[in-house]
C-alpha cells in the first residue's frame, strides 16, 4: 500500500505517515534507524542484523523525510544523516501506534476456540494427501495452529510410522522415553499411560522444560472395549473459566504448580509452571494441567492456598464438562496431533478383552509454523493429490 503523506513530529523525535486507505502512524526516528533495511544493517544474504543497539546514536532523529513518487517513505537520519527507504507494506506490516487493548486471556488470533461444537469438523487429512501435496499438507497444518489439533487417516500400520508424519513438518523431540514410546498395557508400567486405567484430561510432560509443545498419538492394534481418546481445548476451558470465576482465573495464571516425574531410574525431572500461562500482556500462553504428575504447590503463599485449590478444582470441573470435549476411539491406521501448551488429551478406561496398542512421539510447534509460513508463502504448490 503507498504511502501518501508524512509529517515529523517533536522536532524530528518521529514522524507520522499515512497509507493511501487513509490509515496512519506514528514510528520513531530511533526505531526506524535500528529497522533500517539497507545493506550496511542488514545482511543481504541471510536477513540477519550485522549491528547492535550500541552501533546506534540514541538522539537519533528525522532530519528529512519525503513520500517517493512510487509511494515510499524516504527519510534521513541524524546524527549520521543516514538515508533509508521504508516501502508502505513493509511500515503496514510492522506498525506498532495502535492502543494496547489487550486483556488477560486474550488470544492469538490465528486461533479459534472449540468445545464439543468441534466434534465433527475437526481438521482432518489422510497420509497419502498431506505426504505428497504440499497444499494438503498446508492446510492439514494450519488446522493445528487454528484448533490446537487435527486428525490423520492411513498412517502406515507400521511400528514408528509416526515418526515419518513429524518429519513431515519438522523434527522429532526425543525424551527418556524414546524417539517414540509404545501405550499398551504394561506390568509394573514406569508412567501409568501403559495401563488399561482412565486417564484424566492432561498436557503431556509438563515436568519438562521446555515442555514438547506437538504430541503425535498413532493408533496401531485397537480391539478393546473403550479406551477413547477425548481433546479438550485449554483455551477454551481459561476463558471460560475467566468469564465464570475471575479470581478462579486470575490464581492460576499468577502462581506456579509443580510438576515432576520420576518413575524410571535415572530420572527426576521437575519444573514449575503456571495452569494459565500468559504473556506479559495477558494473552493466552500455555496450559499446563497434569494430575498423575503433579508435585506438592509450594510456591502459593498460605493466605491464597484454598482459593488456588478451589480454583484448580473450577477448571477441573469444567474439563470434565462434556460440551468442553471432543472424543473419538482410533483405529489402526488414525493418529492425531495435539498442541501440548493448549489441547488436553484423556483416555477413557478399558477392558482387557482385546489389544490397544497405541504409539506416541514429541515435536516443536516452533518448526511446524515455520514450515508452515513457508508453505503459505510459496505461489502455485497446487493440489498434487
Ligand atoms: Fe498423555
Amino acid at each position: 500500500m503507498k504511502l501518501q503523506t508524512v509529517d515529523v513530529l517533536a522536532a524530528g523525535d518521529a514522524l507520522e505517515i499515512t497509507w493511501s486507505d487513509g490509515s496512519r502512524a506514528r514510528f520513531h526516528a530511533l526505531w526506524l534507524r535500528d529497522n533500517a533495511l539497507d545493506a550496511e544493517t542488514r545482511s543481504t544474504v541471510n536477513g540477519q542484523r550485522l549491528i547492535t543497539l550500541l552501533d546506534i546514536s540514541p538522539d537519533a532523529s528525522v532530519a528529512e523525510a519525503s513520500i517517493s513518487p512510487a509511494g515510499d517513505l524516504n527519510v534521513v537520519i541524524a546524527p549520521e544523516m543516514k538515508a533509508l527507504d521504508f516501502a508502505g507494506d513493509w511500515l503496514k506490516r510492522h506498525a506498532y501506534d495502535q492502543m494496547q487493548t489487550r486483556e488477560a486471556g486474550s488470544l492469538d488470533p490465528a486461533m479459534t476456540t472449540w468445545g464439543s461444537d468441534l466434534q465433527d469438523q475437526v481438521p482432518t487429512g489422510t497420509w497419502d494427501h498431506i505426504s505428497q501435496s504440499p497444499a494438503a499438507l498446508r492446510d492439514w497444518l494450519a488446522g493445528v495452529r487454528e484448533y490446537g489439533l487435527a486428525v490423520l487417516h492411513g498412517v502406515p500400520i507400521r511400528s514408528g510410522a509416526l515418526c515419518d508424519v513429524a518429519e513431515l513438518f519438522g523434527f522429532v523431540r526425543e525424551t527418556n522415553y524414546g524417539r517414540w514410546f509404545e501405550v499398551r498395557s504394561e506390568v509394573n508400567p514406569e508412567n501409568l499411560a501403559y495401563t488399561n486405567l482412565g486417564l484424566q484430561a492432561h498436557t503431556d510432560n509438563p515436568y519438562r522444560d521446555p515442555v514438547p509443545t506437538l504430541q503425535l498419538l498413532g493408533c496401531l492394534e485397537n480391539t478393546v472395549e473403550g479406551g477413547e481418546s477425548i481433546v479438550v481445548d485449554g483455551f477454551n476451558v481459561a476463558r471460560r473459566l475467566k468469564s465464570e470465576d475471575p479470581g478462579a482465573f486470575d490464581l492460576l495464571g499468577k502462581y506456579s504448580a509443580t510438576f515432576e516425574y520420576a518413575g524410571a531410574e535415572g530420572v527426576r525431572l521437575r519444573a514449575d509452571k503456571q495452569i494459565i500461562g500468559l504473556a506479559p500482556d495477558g494473552e493466552l500462553k500455555s496450559i499446563s494441567f497434569n494430575n498423575r504428575s503433579a508435585a506438592p504447590i509450594t510456591s502459593v503463599p498460605y493466605d491464597d492456598m484454598a482459593a488456588y485449590y478451589a480454583a484448580c478444582r473450577k477448571f477441573a470441573e469444567l474439563v470434565e464438562d462434556k460440551s468442553m470435549q471432543v472424543s473419538f476411539k482410533l483405529e489402526p491406521g488414525e493418529l492425531f496431533i495435539v498442541d501440548n501448551t493448549r489441547v488436553m488429551h484423556a483416555r477413557q478406561e478399558f477392558s482387557g478383552s482385546g489389544q490397544r496398542w497405541l504409539q506416541g512421539c514429541y515435536a516443536d510447534m516452533d518448526a511446524l509454523l515455520s514450515t508452515l509460513s513457508i508453505l503459505e508463502d510459496s505461489q502455485n504448490i497446487g493440489d498434487v493429490a
